[in-house]
């Protein structure tokens, strides 16, 4: 028996597996990445560890033995002759040692030579040349199938259509087709001329421009290629066959094609070490963008004793090289207002390359840490992408500070409504004193109608803005009695979605008091507090009416979350909101202390609920669950004990069949709920 998985692991594995699928998908087959490649890698290697932790989770299809990347039917299909593998990566030196050590044990301590490579940051195809003419080009697509690209890759000058003498009757190139930094800054800078939105970044600009559809916008995009590895040959060109993957990158050069002379044999493995950190450290010396270094076995039967899996070559590792880091100057220190009426400093940037984008702002988060990073308009301040996709000030490089540098100073009013900005005692956030203040007011529409608050439908950004803009809308409160006659007045109001919005507001009158709770934003109020003060207090009216003590004794509630609540209970403004809301007929009532009485047949068991249930709201459904010792998590995985389908659940019941998770309906559901037992126990 494999080791039992700790209750976390699961979920945290088929949370990865889906993270890194949706994101692959964005990277390889739509090419818009969201998230930095250094973000990515650093999900794979969390998956791969838990995996490697846990391998009675592991399973067939897992990311982590895929080829990323499937094909989208916009071109013709082409099948490799050969299958186009990917790498197996080392995200640190002690890694690639380990892949060292690893080959040249199963060489018998014999270590080989090695080959290092730059690994380029484009898009990987095949070029399939007969007598020495280009017939085919194709891209990776899933490793076994690709796009013909043909058409498209012989608009590349630097792509030789025709081989020098010498060509063996059937030659496969492998390589990457990439743009240059040089290329791709003055395609922007011609887009932004002709007030064109700029591309983001060279990687998914090149790939882009391979994929057009009209092979005439390819050519004027000037993609470059370098051709690193062959793929199927068939017969021989007359000369000397190279029997080390150098010569094969000298003898692809002979031929005509593009290869980068960055390439370097070594024998020692800490060569090869050194080597890879000089490479990170002059990576932007070069005109093209690189990811990291390729490690190559050198000689080619030795590449074939050591064969390959499914995914990826024995032969080869990719280094990856860490987050990227530049420098660039801080233009200025502004501040901008969220609908909390938080005020945020960020940094205005001279736009700079970093991370796989082009970054021209980044937070500075609240005023201690402008002080502590001592960052100052006119610096030259290091900038980094890691850990998400937030870019992040690292601090200023002091010797280039000019002379009449001065500290930067939180501004005293908010740059939106003018009002004072305040920070109070003890906390390390500022905010904007107006509670009119036009950006708190949308804020906080926008949030009532959010999906985990009120969830109204087609109530996003754009409307809240229009009609608030119009005067239809001061508070929430408005949302109750909006005018839907002006509303059909305005562009892009058919008929059919002022009564989907009509209906949308309607259903959002059915929320249970939490979500309302949460749904007015009172300070440091998230979910779970607004879930717990409603169900100790069970209306607002009572909510109102309690001291800050008695709010104080709710478990879990400190003395602040209290007397902020209370604070915000009677100021005047949000005392007549909820009379106004109550008067629209907004004041659920739940159940106090239904925790308590409910006997807990459903503890340590997770009950998924989809669809439109007859009998009860979805949200009151899963108090069902909590009220009973349950979870009611939001996704169906293989530890969901059940899942209650209801009218319209589509997705999750084909993942529970999948899985075998016991499907129930209302009936089920109840009996569940009195019993604990599930059909047929
Ligand atoms: S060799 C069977 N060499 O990296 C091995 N790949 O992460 C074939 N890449 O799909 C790949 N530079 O798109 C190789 N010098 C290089 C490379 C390189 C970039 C890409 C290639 C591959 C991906 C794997």
């Amino acid at each position: 028996m494999g080791i039992r998985p700790v209750e976390g692991a699961l979920a945290r594995i088929e949370e990865l597996r889906e993270l890194i699928r949706h994101h692959n998908e964005l990277y390889h087959t739509l090419d818009s990445p969201q998230i930095p490649n250094a973000d990515f890698d650093t999900m794979v290697v969390e998956l791969r560890d838990l995996e490697a932790a846990n391998p009675d989770l592991a399973v067939h299809g897992s990311p982590t033995s895929d080829v990323g990347g499937r094909t989208l039917n916009t071109f013709d299909e082409v099948t490799h002759t050969l299958p186009m593998r990917s790498l197996d990566n080392a995200f640190d030196l002690d890694e690639l040692r380990a892949w060292a050590e690893r080959v040249t044990k199963r060489l018998g301590e014999v270590p080989p030579a090695w080959v290092c490579e730059l690994k380029f940051d484009g898009l990987a195809v095949s070029l399939r040349y007969e007598d020495g003419l280009m017939v085919q080009a194709a891209t990776r697509g899933d490793g076994r199938n690709g796009e013909d690209v043909t058409a498209n890759v012989a608009t590349i000058a630097e792509i030789p259509s025709a081989l020098a003498a010498g060509a063996p009757p059937v030659l496969e190139v492998r390589g990457e087709v990439y743009m240059s930094k040089s290329t791709f800054t003055e395609l922007n800078r011609v887009r932004e001329e002709a007030d064109e939105k700029p591309f983001a970044n060279p990687r998914n600009t090149a790939a882009g421009s391979l994929r057009q559809k009209d092979p005439a916008v390819t050519a004027t995009r000037d993609l470059s290629f370098w051709a690193y590895q062959v793929g199927e040959v068939v017969g021989d060109g007359g000369g000397t066959e190279p029997t080390t993957h150098h010569e094969t990158l000298r003898w692809l050069g002979d031929l005509g094609l593009p290869v980068n002379d960055r390439a370097i044999r070594l024998t020692d493995f800490d060569d090869v070490v050194t080597h890879v950190l000089a490479v990170e450290a002059s990576r932007h010396d070069l005109d093209y963008e690189i990811d990291g270094v390729v490690v190559k076995v050198d000689d080619l039967a030795i590449q074939e004793e050591l064969g390959s899996t499914a995914r990826a070559p024995r032969w080869a590792i990719a280094y990856k090289l860490p987050p990227e880091e530049r420098t660039t100057r801080l233009l200025e220190i502004e501040v901008s207002i969220g609908p909390g009426g938080q005020a945020t400093p960020f940094a205005r940037l001279e736009p700079v390359f970093v991370g796989g984008s082009t970054v021209a702002a980044a937070t500075l988060h609240n005023a201690d840490q402008v002080g502590i990073k001592d960052v100052r308009p006119g610096d030259t301040v290091i900038v980094r992408k890691a850990g998400d996709v937030i870019p992040e000030v690292l601090g200023p490089v002091l010797s280039e500070r000019p002379e009449d540098s001065v500290p930067w100073e939180f501004p005293t009013s908010c740059p939106v409504c003018g009002s004072r900005l305040v920070r109070p005692e003890g906390e390390a956030a500022t905010f904007c004193t107006d509670f009119s203040c036009p950006r708190q007011v949308r804020g906080r529409i926008e949030h009532f109608a959010s999906r985990g608050a009120m969830d109204i439908d087609g109530f996003g950004e754009a409307r809240v803005d229009l009609f608030v803009t119009e005067g239809l809308m001061a508070d929430v409160g408005d949302i109750y009695s909006l005018d839907f006659d002006r509303i059909a007045e305005f562009d892009g109001f058919g008929e059919t979605s002022v009564q989907n919005l009509r209906d949308a507001i309607t259903r959002s009158r059915q929320r249970p008091l939490g979500r309302l709770l949460f749904a007015l934003r009172l300070p440091h109020v998230g979910t779970t507090v607004a879930d717990q003060l409603a169900q100790a207090f069970g209306s607002v009216g009572r909510l109102e009416d309690a001291c800050v003590e008695e709010i104080e004794a709710v478990e879990g509630l400190g003395p602040v979350i209290a007397s902020s609540v209370h604070d915000w209970m009677h100021s005047k403004p949000n005392a007549g909101l909820l009379e106004r809301l109550r008067a629209a007929g907004i004041d659920p009532e739940a159940s106090v202390s239904k925790t308590e009485d409910a006997p807990q047949v459903l503890e340590g068991m997770a009950v998924v609920v989809t669809g439109t249930l007859d009998e009860m709201g979805r949200d009151e459904a899963k108090e069902a669950i909590t009220s009973r010792g349950g979870r009611s998590p939001g996704s169906v995985s293989a530890k969901t004990t059940a899942l209650v389908v209801g009218a319209g659940g589509g997705s999750k019941l084909a993942r529970a069949k999948q899985l075998g998770v016991p499907v129930l309906d209302e009936a089920a559901f109840a009996r569940l709920l009195e019993t604990g037992k599930l059909p047929g126990q």
